[in-house]
């Protein structure tokens, strides 16, 4: 395969570990477009969102996806909510191989719960949201944002009883197939 990979999909679904993974596997480049960000514009996520808010972390989301787009052997995590429009959905699907990582709900919350780097998981307090109030506030994300993840070359639903490594293994199993079959 000479193309890039992009894997997308919501916060927690695993992206950057499975990531990191294939590009090893692969001996890509390996890319996390939050860190991209990050380190273009010398703040990190949470930093951007307080001082400057959530509509300008998506222009630069959208920014620097577009600076990256089209880039051979490299892997490219996207943030949950970086697809933002049809646009860049196609534009990302002619130059990359597409991957959606699409664990269950719960097995995201259950990994996003009380992490304090990721706003959107975060109350006006400052402190994570409880599990229930996650549950409530991003399901209707998450199902907003699915009919985009959802135009992916290819859907990747980790078994909950896999380890990193197989799911890593069992992802690269699936690109590979598809890219003998394309
Ligand atoms: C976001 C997901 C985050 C990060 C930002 C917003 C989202 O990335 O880009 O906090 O809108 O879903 P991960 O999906 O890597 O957590």
């Amino acid at each position: 395969m000479t193309k890039g990979i992009v894997l997308c999909g919501f916060m927690g679904a695993g992206k950057t570990h499975l990531g990191r993974n294939i590009a090893r596997a692969l001996h890509y480049r390996f890319d996390d477009l939050d860190e991209l960000i990050s380190t273009g514009t010398g703040m990190r996520i949470p930093e951007i969102f307080t001082r400057h808010g959530e509509p300008f972390f998506r222009q630069m989301e959208r920014n620097y996806l577009r600076l990256h787009a089209s880039e051979s052997q490299r892997v490219l995590s996207l943030g949950g909510g970086a697809l933002q429009h049809e646009d860049l959905v196609s534009e990302l699907k002619s130059h990359n191989l597409l991957v959606f990582v699409n664990p269950s709900f719960e097995t995201i919350l259950s990994r996003i719960a009380g992490n304090n780097k990721r706003p959107l998981v975060l109350a006006a307090s400052g402190k994570p949201k409880t599990t229930a109030q996650l549950r409530q506030d991003l399901l209707p994300l998450f199902e907003k944002r699915l009919p985009l993840y959802k135009q992916a070359h290819i859907e990747f639903v980790p078994d909950p009883v896999w380890s990193a490594d197989q799911s890593s293994s069992a992802l690269l199993n699936r690109i590979q197939l598809f890219d003998h079959d394309h």
